[in-house]
C-alpha cells in the first residue's frame, strides 16, 4: 500500500533520484533505482520496463494510505517542463477530459496523479470506440477556449513542414538504398512529385482558420489511454499530454485510425463513430475530404518517424508504412 508523496516528501524523493541523475542516469538500471528506493524506505513498483521513462507507483508506506503518484523520468529536462506546462494548462478541464493532476515537476521528473486502470490493445474495439467518444468530448471542451488559446500553441501543417517530412524520408531511402531494391526509385519519384504538388495536395490544412482548431492531445493512441472501470461502465483517461496543442479537429482521429495499420473495417468503424458526432455545420463531404487529407498526413508522420529509426535497422517497418502511404495516396487520387 502506498501513499501520496507530497510537499517535502516529493522533494526528498527528487533528491534521491537526482543522485542517480547526477551520476549517470542513462545507465542506471531499474534494479538500481529499486535498490536505492528501498534502501531509503520508499516503495517503488514499476509498470513499464523502460528505465528512461518509467511508470511507477512510488510511495512511503504509512498507516493512512491514500493516493499513488506516477513518476515520469525524461532524459531531456526541457521535455518534462513542456509536459508539466501542458498538464497545468489543462487543469481546469480535468473533470471533463480526464487528464491527470499535476503534483510536481522537478529536474527530469514529472509527478502526476496515478490513474489506476489499464491501457488497451489495438484490437479492443469496445474500448477504442469509447476512446473515440472521449475524443469528441475533448474537442467540445470549448468553455475555456480563451485560456487554451493563450497557453497552447496553434499547430498546423505548413508547406515547409510537409516538405521537411519528405526530405527526411528521401534521406532515409538514400542511405539505405540497397535495401529497397527497385522500389527506391519509385518512391523517390513519388516523393518529388508530392513535393511539387504540396500546395494542391493540402490546400485546407495550410489555411490557419482559427475556428476549426480544437484542443488536440497530439498522440491519441491505445498506449496513452488508461481505462478505469466505473460501476457498470468504463472511463477513458488520456495520459501523455506532452504534444497537446490547438490543431485542426482531424489530427487526433487520423493519428488514432492510422494505428489500425491497414485494417479498413476497423478504421471505418472508428471513423464513422467519430463522424456521426461531428458538429452539424460540417458536411459529410467536407468531413470525408478533411479526414482523408489528415489520414495521409498521419501516415507521413509515421513514415517520417520510422525513417529516423532506420539507422537502428528497422527497415521492415518503414517499407510497410511506405506501402500503406502509397496505397492511401492512390486512393485519394492526389495526383493532379
Ligand atoms: N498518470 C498515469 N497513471 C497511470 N499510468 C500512467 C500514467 N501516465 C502514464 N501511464 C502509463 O505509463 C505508460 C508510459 O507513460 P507515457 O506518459 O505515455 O510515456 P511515454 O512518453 O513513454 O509514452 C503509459 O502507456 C501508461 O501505461
Ligand atoms: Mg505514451
Amino acid at each position: 500500500m502506498l501513499s501520496l508523496i507530497s510537499g517535502s516528501n516529493i522533494r526528498r524523493f527528487m533528491k534521491l533520484l537526482e543522485r542517480l541523475d547526477g551520476n549517470d542516469n542513462k545507465s542506471a538500471t531499474m534494479h538500481e533505482i529499486q535498490e536505492l528506493c528501498s534502501s531509503k524506505g520508499y516503495v517503488i513498483e514499476f509498470v513499464s520496463d523502460r528505465t528512461e521513462n518509467f511508470g511507477a507507483k512510488v510511495g512511503i508506506p504509512t498507516r493512512r494510505n491514500t493516493e499513488n503518484v506516477f513518476v515520469k523520468w525524461h532524459l531531456v529536462p526541457g521535455e518534462i517542463k513542456r509536459e508539466a506546462n501542458k498538464v497545468g494548462v489543462l487543469k481546469d478541464l480535468r473533470s471533463v477530459i480526464n487528464s491527470p493532476k499535476l503534483y510536481d515537476a522537478t529536474q527530469n521528473f514529472l509527478v502526476i496523479e496515478w490513474i489506476d486502470g489499464k491501457t488497451t490493445s489495438k484490437d479492443d474495439v469496445e474500448r477504442l470506440l469509447l476512446a473515440v467518444d472521449h475524443l469528441v468530448l475533448i474537442q467540445s471542451a470549448d468553455v475555456t477556449r480563451a485560456v487554451l488559446r493563450t497557453h497552447l500553441k496553434r499547430e498546423w501543417l505548413g508547406q515547409q513542414e510537409f516538405s521537411d517530412f519528405l526530405r527526411n524520408i528521401e534521406t532515409a531511402i538514400g542511405n539505405h538504398r540497397e535495401g529497397f531494391g527497385d522500389s527506391a526509385d519509385l518512391w523517390l519519384e513519388q516523393i518529388r512529385e508530392m513535393d511539387q504538388n504540396r500546395g494542391v495536395m493540402f490546400p485546407d490544412i495550410i489555411d490557419p482558420n482559427e475556428r476549426d482548431f480544437v484542443l488536440s492531445h497530439g498522440d491519441y493512441k491505445p498506449d496513452n489511454l488508461v481505462f478505469v472501470p466505473q460501476e457498470a461502465s468504463l472511463k477513458c483517461h488520456p495520459v501523455d499530454w506532452v504534444y497537446a496543442a490547438l490543431r485542426p479537429r482531424w489530427y487526433d482521429i487520423a493519428s488514432f485510425t492510422e494505428g489500425c495499420s491497414g485494417n479498413a473495417e476497423l478504421e471505418n468503424a472508428y471513423k464513422n463513430r467519430y463522424c456521426s458526432q461531428l458538429p452539424s455545420k460540417i458536411s459529410r463531404e467536407q468531413a470525408d475530404k478533411s479526414y482523408c487529407q489528415h489520414r495521409s498526413l498521419a501516415a507521413l508522420r509515421v513514415a517520417n518517424a520510422n525513417a529516423r529509426l532506420l539507422t537502428e535497422g528497422q527497415r521492415g517497418e518503414f517499407t510497410r508504412s511506405l506501402d500503406t502511404l502509397g496505397a492511401l495516396l492512390e486512393k485519394l487520387q492526389f495526383h493532379p
